[in-house]
């Protein structure tokens, strides 16, 4: 990595583009090399206004972290917004991108491209060998395009421009910068946010929607930010040998996953929370498992380093701040 390359990142106030932002500066990038905009300096739906920053900025790279992001009810709840901002952010900024000379771009896509019934672990080869879980289907539609996005340009212009644009799908993530909406949050945060009320209100038990049996995997999102960073910068010879044109993009999962029900007495413990947990099995329990194969960039020579118990401190402390 150069540290006077020029790096903007999209998204650099969401979970993992703030995190990525740490990652860039501990791993010593230049801090006034890093560009940034909020979303109220840069719309990045406004495809005049991308073009007009990619213009006046150039970049040397970009790491395509901004997104809209929810949790299942959210996606549900808002499909046309979940499909046409993700489709316009990422072909706005990918584009932009491509027209202002930018050889290296990472996009930041999602685990719920893989089939509704993929076979488990989810390998990278899974992509498009059938339908998608109907709840999240448009979001995971506008995953698909960006990752298509990346390798098209990269087939029509990698080898005459250079042009390299990479993909990476994280599994569920968790850590400092999550959202701890009551309702459109992903389940860590979820979690966090139950048991501590439950705990402050001293109720007796906290009701678990679903059986606790089905089992996720679950990424700290510093490890997240570290697998971009590596995956932006591997050597082209080596990514192209361990990818295809049109099988470009990788995995970066934890490894190993949890039953919801592991997952809740970790969170209660670390939320110090003294009741009982029960979970309630009438409710839809979702697939029974969701994880991810992580062997194509562990063998690149990336592995994660936070495990869940040294993770959910440092998210449930980020909550607390946030109550403040
Ligand atoms: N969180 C997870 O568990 C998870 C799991 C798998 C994949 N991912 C992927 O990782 C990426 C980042 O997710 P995240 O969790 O960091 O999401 P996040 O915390 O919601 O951050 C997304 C960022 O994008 C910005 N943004 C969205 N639309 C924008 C627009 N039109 N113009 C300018 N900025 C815009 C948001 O700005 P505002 O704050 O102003 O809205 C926010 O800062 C996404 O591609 C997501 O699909 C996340």
């Amino acid at each position: 990595m150069n540290p006077q390359s020029k790096i903007y990142i999209a998204g650099h106030r969401g979970m993992v583009g703030s995190a990525i932002h740490r990652q860039l500066l501990a791993a010593g990038h230049t801090p006034d090399r890093i560009v940034t905009r909020t979303r109220a300096e840069l719309d990045l739906c406004n495809q005049s206004a991308v073009q007009t920053f990619f213009a006046a900025e150039k970049p040397d790279q970009v790491y395509l972290a901004a997104a809209k992001v929810g949790g299942i009810h959210a996606n549900n709840t808002f499909p046309a917004d979940f499909i046409y901002q993700n489709l316009m952010v990422q072909a706005n900024v990918i584009e932009a991108a491509f027209q202002n000379g930018v050889k290296k771009l990472l996009f930041l896509g999602s685990s719920c491209i893989y089939p509704r019934l993929a076979p488990q672990p989810m390998a990278e080869a899974a992509l498009l060998t059938g339908p998608l879980e109907p709840k999240n289907e448009p979001y995971a539609i506008a995953k698909i395009a960006g990752i298509k996005l990346c390798e098209s340009y990269n087939r029509q212009y990698g080898a005459i421009q250079g042009v390299d644009y990479r993909s990476v799908m994280p599994t569920n993530l968790y850590g400092p910068g999550d959202n701890y909406h009551p309702e459109n949050s992903h389940v860590i945060p979820a979690l966090i946010r139950r048991f501590h009320e439950a705990k402050m209100s001293q109720a007796p038990s906290v009701a678990i929607w679903g059986s606790g049996r089905p089992r996720r995997e679950f990424l700290y999102v510093d490890d997240m930010a570290a697998a971009s960073v590596f995956v932006m910068n591997l050597e082209k010879a080596v990514f192209d040998a361990n990818t295809q044109p049109m099988l470009g993009h990788i995995n970066v999962g934890f490894g190993e996953d949890v039953t919801i029900a592991e997952l809740a007495h970790a969170v209660c413990k670390v939320v110090g929370y003294q009741g009982e947990i029960t979970f309630d099995a009438t409710k839809p329990d979702g697939a029974p498992r969701k994880w991810m194969d992580s062997q194509r960039l562990n063998a690149l020579g990336w592995k994660p380093r936070v495990a869940l118990e040294a993770g959910l401190p440092y998210a449930y402390k980020d909550f607390l701040d946030k109550q403040l």
